[in-house]
C-alpha cells in the first residue's frame, strides 16, 4: 500500500502546530512524532489521534529517527533554547551540533525524504543541513521568510481591506532582522500597490513603513505575550508540505541555496521557489529595485557571515 509518512522532529510548540495543521489537511496517512522527551511526543500523539474520527484516518505515533524509514517529507523543529551566558554563535554552533545528529540518523533512514527546516537561525541552519546531509540540496529547504510573507499579505490585506489570498508579496533574504520587505512585488491580484491607489487606498510611504516594521517585529510582538510563536508557522508549514507531497509546482519564499541568483552564490537565504515531490526545482527571480537588490545582498551578506563561523564536522 502506498502511504505517505510524515516526520516532525521536536514536537514542542511549532512542531505541534505543525502536526495540527497536517492532521487537518490529511495530508498524511501517517504521522511519526520525535523528540528528546518521548513521554511529550507519546502524550501528544494520543491527544492528536482522537481527532481522527471527526476528521479522518491519519496514523499518529511517536518514534525515534531510526523508525523514519521509507518517510516522504521531514519537518525538523527541534531547538534548544539559551543558556544563561551563552553567546548567540555558541548557541547556533550547539543547534548545528543537534543538527549534525540529526542529519546522520535521517541519512540513513530516509536518504530520499525532503527535509524542511523550521529551527531558528533557520536560513543559516538550513545551510548547514544542506552541507551535512548527503542527499541533493534541492531536498532541503527552510521555510524562511514563508512566514514573514504571510504576514505582510495579511497586513496588506487588512489595509486594502481584501482577501489576503488576493495579495502577493514578498519578503525576501534572512528570516530575521536584515530581511528586505519587497515592496515593488506586492500586488493586489496583479495589480502592483507601489505609487498607485487600488481599491480607494492611495500609496502612502509611511504606510507601507509601518507594515514593513510591523512584519519585522511580529515574532518579537507576539512572544512579548504568549511566549512563542507557533500558530501561524504550523499553518505555513503545512502548506509548504501540501506543495511538496502534492507536486504542487507552487512557488513559496523559502530558504534556497541561491546558486548564482542575484549574483549570490554560496548562501542560503529565502527566495520564491517551486516546490515539488522531489523538493525545490526552479527559482524564480522577481525584478526588484535597486535598493531592494541592495538590501537583498546586505542580507545575503549577514548570512554568509554567519554560516562561515560554524564547524560542521
Ligand atoms: N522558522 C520560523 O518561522 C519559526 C517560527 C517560530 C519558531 N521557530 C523556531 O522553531 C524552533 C522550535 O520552537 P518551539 O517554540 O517549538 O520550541 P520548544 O522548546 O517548544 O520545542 C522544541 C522541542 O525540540 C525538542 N528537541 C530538542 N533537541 C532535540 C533533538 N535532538 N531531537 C528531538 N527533539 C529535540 C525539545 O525536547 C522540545 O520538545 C525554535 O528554534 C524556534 O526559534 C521558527
Amino acid at each position: 500500500m502506498d502511504i505517505t509518512r510524515i516526520g516532525i522532529i521536536g514536537v514542542g510548540q511549532v512542531g505541534m502546530a505543525a502536526a495540527y495543521s497536517l492532521f487537518h489537511r490529511r495530508l498524511a496517512s501517517e504521522l511519526v512524532l520525535v523528540d528528546l522527551d518521548l513521554d511529550r511526543a507519546t502524550g501528544e500523539a494520543m491527544d492528536l489521534l482522537h481527532g481522527q474520527a471527526l476528521v479522518g484516518r491519519t496514523a499518529v505515533r511517536a518514534g525515534s529517527v531510526d523508525e523514519l524509514t521509507d518517510t516522504d517529507l521531514v519537518v525538523i523543529s527541534a531547538g534548544v533554547g539559551q543558556r544563561p551566558g551563552e553567546s548567540r554563535l555558541d548557541l547556533l554552533q550547539r543547534n548545528v551540533d543537534v543538527m549534525a545528529v540529526i542529519v546522520d540518523g535521517l541519512d540513513r533512514a530516509c536518504p530520499d525524504a525532503v527535509l524542511l527546516v523550521a529551527t531558528n537561525p533557520v536560513d543559516v541552519l538550513t545551510h548547514a543541513v544542506q552541507e551535512l546531509s548527503a542527499r541533493p540540496r534541492e531536498r532541503v529547504i527552510g521555510t524562511g521568510t514563508a512566514l514573514d510573507s504571510a504576514r505582510l499579505r495579511s497586513l496588506v490585506g487588512e489595509r486594502y481591506d481584501v482577501d489576503p489570498q488576493s495579495v502577493h508579496g514578498l519578503v525576501l533574504g534572512e528570516h530575521g532582522d536584515s530581511e528586505v520587505v519587497a515592496w515593488s512585488t506586492v500586488s493586489v491580484n496583479a495589480t502592483p500597490v507601489l505609487d498607485r491607489e487600488v481599491l480607494g487606498v492611495a500609496w502612502d510611504p509611511a504606510a507601507a513603513e509601518a507594515i514593513s516594521t510591523r512584519v519585522r517585529r511580529a515574532a518579537a510582538e507576539i512572544i512579548e505575550r504568549k511566549g512563542y510563536t507557533n500558530l501561524a508557522i504550523g499553518v505555513v508549514i503545512s502548506s509548504l508540505a501540501d506543495a511538496v507531497l502534492n507536486d504542487r509546482r507552487a512557488v513559496h519564499p523559502v530558504t534556497v541555496r541561491a546558486d548564482g541568483r542575484f549574483g549570490l552564490t554560496d548562501v542560503s537565504l529565502s527566495l520564491p521557489a517551486r516546490l515539488d515531490r522531489t523538493g525545490v526545482r526552479g527559482i524564480v527571480e522577481p525584478d526588484l529595485v535597486p535598493d531592494e537588490l541592495d538590501a537583498l545582498r546586505r542580507s545575503a551578506g549577514v548570512l554568509a557571515e554567519a554560516a562561515s563561523s560554524l564547524r560542521l564536522g
